[in-house]
């Protein structure tokens, strides 16, 4: 074992609170991520509540899910609310041109995907048409949603079957509006996010935290303009970062099948968020020093060549070891930076890119990324602890990367929980953990994720090969914690 790895935690100088809503996921229509996966109707032989699978509901729910992000992405820049409302058999049908050219029934529409926030017991977050939409379109989703009074369209709502106003508070203004969403300039869209945001009112109590679009890994550019130009009409403007293992848009590489050359460079451009993250937000301190606008990292994951065989517009790929390490680290960052990272959305739930479940017909399965979200739930709202982390490198062909990463969180009990990851691929790693003010001194919960290869996945014949198992592979003397880490693997370990 390599004992190189040393890490200090400051249990008694909490930093700031990491806000559950980093935890928070993507629900597109794009392929079965919606209709299939989430979305398989009442008539369906699949037990569904109201039309939800009620296996991916369950699912999910135990992840607690603090918001759901809908309906896109690119398409819901082609997204026209009054399209998902009212009888299913008079929706009209559209045409995704985003995903595959697939028609769009509008089978769910605005009061289905609210009763799926029920079902998860989690907040929507709407991320609303700017490029093909009108202020007023934008203006008048608001007033159906969230106006309690007496109003034609308050009214439109109540014979549609909903008598309450819902609460509704994340409100994306735009897309990728410099790309899928609009192909503007920073200026344009700075000029039309002031606009969209003007008419996009507080009603009966509802408040919205308005988020614009952002640009994507390095454009800071384009941060720069929006939010010297608008800042100070919105709550949080968004950042993507899609991890591509080879970085390269045109061949991606592969999401199984795969050796320790793509394991290795997936979690290297995994890493680079956190660039990207501190970047975008020493640009945002020049306007908004005090930090009260967000940098909301809206959509992020690994996003590998699609499987063969599958409509390339459906975006569909499997998810391995790998892929959970790079969730656990990209949590991490998010976590480090969380007085400015106060929202996040893993691109997507169910089927789509880095997704948490897969399914096949009636059959689902629970991917390896969708354990580091099990385990990061201690992370949720708890205060972030400082951790010095002084870590060995993980070595291939020359290039190097940390080979530990970490999180440490105290929660409202007081229990410090950390999770920690080893990135390598061959070699397990000891940490030694030195607790500094605390007297907790013993462990309340521990478990590990591990694979035997650096491309296990879950599949529907093997659906537990990487599944959590409890850990024992520790020691904790005083206020000293060593832990033994299996090669590629993540534990979560709670001191109380
Ligand atoms: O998540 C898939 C797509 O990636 C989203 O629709 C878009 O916003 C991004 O380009």
């Amino acid at each position: 074992l390599k004992a190189q790895n040393t890490m200090t935690i400051n249990a008694d100088q909490p930093q700031n609170k990491i806000s559950r809503h980093i935890y928070g996921q993507f629900s597109e229509h794009l392929g079965t991520g919606m209709y299939g996966g989430l979305w398989v109707g009442e008539d369906s032989d699949i037990p569904n509540t109201d039309g939800f699978r009620d296996d991916v509901v369950e699912a999910l729910k135990a992840l607690e899910i603090p918001n759901l992000r809908w309906p896109g992405g690119c398409f819901a820049d082609e997204y026209h609310w009054r399209d998902g409302i009212g009888p299913r058999e008079d929706r009209p049908t559209r045409i995704n041109t985003h995903w595959g050219m697939v028609e769009e029934h509008n089978e769910v529409g605005t009061h289905e995907f609210m009763r799926l926030t029920e079902l998860l017991d989690t907040e929507p977050y709407i991320s609303a048409n700017v490029g093909s939409g009108t202020p007023e379109e934008m203006a008048h989703w608001v007033e159906y949603m969230t106006y309690d009074g007496n109003s034609t369209l308050a009214n439109l709502r109540r014979e549609n079957g909903q008598e309450k106003a819902w609460d509704v508070k994340f409100w994306g203004i735009g897309n990728e509006s410099w790309g899928c969403g609009g192909n503007m300039e920073a200026g344009y869209y700075a000029d039309l996010y002031r606009r969209y945001a003007t008419f996009a009112k507080d009603y009966s109590g509802n408040e919205l935290y308005k988020i614009a679009s952002g640009f994507s890994d390095d454009n800071y550019g384009w941060t720069e303009t929006v939010v010297e130009q608008a800042g100070w009409m919105m709550d949080a403007i968004s950042l993507h970062y899609y991890t591509i293992p080879t970085g390269n848009w045109e061949q991606k590489g592969p999401s199984k099948d795969f050796g320790e050359g793509m394991y290795f460079a997936g979690l290297k451009q995994g890493l680079a968020m956190d660039e990207y993250v501190s970047r975008h937000s020493t640009i945002m301190d020049k306007y908004d020093p005090e930090k009260r606008i967000s940098l909301a990292v809206d959509e992020w994951g690994i996003w590998t060549d699609p499987l063969p065989d599958t409509n390339p517009g459906f975006l569909q790929q499997q998810n391995s070891v790998r892929d959970a390490l790079i969730a656990s680290t990209t949590l991490d960052i998010l976590n480090k930076h969380s007085d400015r990272v106060r929202l996040a959305n893993i691109a997507q739930t169910v089927n789509v890119l880095q997704a948490m479940i897969l399914t096949d017909g009636n059959r689902m399965l629970k991917t390896p990324t969708y354990h580091v979200f099990d385990f990061y739930r201690v992370h949720h709202d708890a205060m972030l602890l400082p951790l010095h982390l002084d870590a060995a490198n993980y070595t291939y062909e020359g290039e190097h990367i940390p080979a530990i990463s970490a999180t440490a969180s105290r929660d409202e009990a007081g229990t410090i929980h950390l999770t920690v990851t080893n990135l390598h691929a061959t070699d397990p790693q000891e940490v030694t953990v030195n607790i500094l003010g605390s007297d907790a001194d013993e462990i309340s919960e521990s478990r590990i994720l591990s694979a035997d290869a650096v491309d296990a996945v879950n599949t529907f014949d093997n659906p537990d090969r990487v599944a959590p198992q409890s850990f024992e592979d520790y020691t904790l003397n005083d206020d000293e914690l060593t832990l033994r880490l299996p090669s590629k693997s993540v534990i979560v370990i709670g001191v109380e």
